[in-house]
């Protein structure tokens, strides 16, 4: 496993994104909205360094990418978010990597007539995106690896890590269950 970006660079990162979003919303009130559960950690840095006064809510989502699925299908609960209509949203994620995920939840979000629907995320990876909508705070790009920390997971793993990493090879075979290590 090999860091791409320290603790620090991180922090330093998420400050210049809370700056530029305490700018475009100065003097509004913000109805912040973090992804499950990439956003996390993110989130919870991000919001201490937004200061002026805000709603926190999370949504929930999970994409299917599976063979009987259409890639990209999003499976939302929105159930349990709290009223964003009339708001302004800032809508919090980990990674914008093919973009699928977060172009969808904005959609899925008009359907409760919010005032204006705006996205942070920590991350864009180059060279990936597969939509036209764009993320309107970005704190990194990264190149085409896999990353974990900082919110980021592999296989649910890996997301408390302070720093971010990205996996090499060796390390993709270390967290299969136990099962799976005695057979190799
Ligand atoms: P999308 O391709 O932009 O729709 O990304 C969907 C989701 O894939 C992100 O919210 C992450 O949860 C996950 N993802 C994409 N790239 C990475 C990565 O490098 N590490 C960990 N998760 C990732
Ligand atoms: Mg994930």
């Amino acid at each position: 496993m090999k860091t791409l970006l320290s603790k620090e660079q991180l922090h330093d990162g998420v400050v210049d994104m809370a700056r530029q979003i305490e700018e475009a919303y100065e003097g509004r009130q913000l109805t912040v909205v973090g992804v499950l559960t990439g956003s996390v950690v993110l989130m919870a840095d991000l919001i201490r360094l937004i200061h002026q006064p805000m709603r926190v809510g999370v949504i929930q989502t999970s994409s299917y990418r599976g063979a009987t699925t259409t890639r990209g299908d999003l499976i939302s609960n929105s159930e349990l978010m709290l009223d964003i209509s009339g708001r302004d949203v800032l809508l919090v994620d980990d990674i914008f990597d093919t973009g699928v995920t977060l172009s969808q939840v904005v959609e899925k979000l008009a359907d409760f007539k919010p005032r204006s629907v705006g996205s942070a995320v920590l991350l864009r990876k180059e060279g990936r995106q597969e939509v036209t909508y764009k993320p309107d705070f970005v704190a990194f790009e990264i190149p085409d690896e896999f990353v974990v920390g900082y919110g980021l997971d592999y296989e649910d793993m890996y997301r408390n890590l302070p720093y971010l990493a990205a996996l090499e090879g060796e390390d993709l075979a270390k967290h299969q269950p136990a099962a799976a290590q005695q057979v190799i």
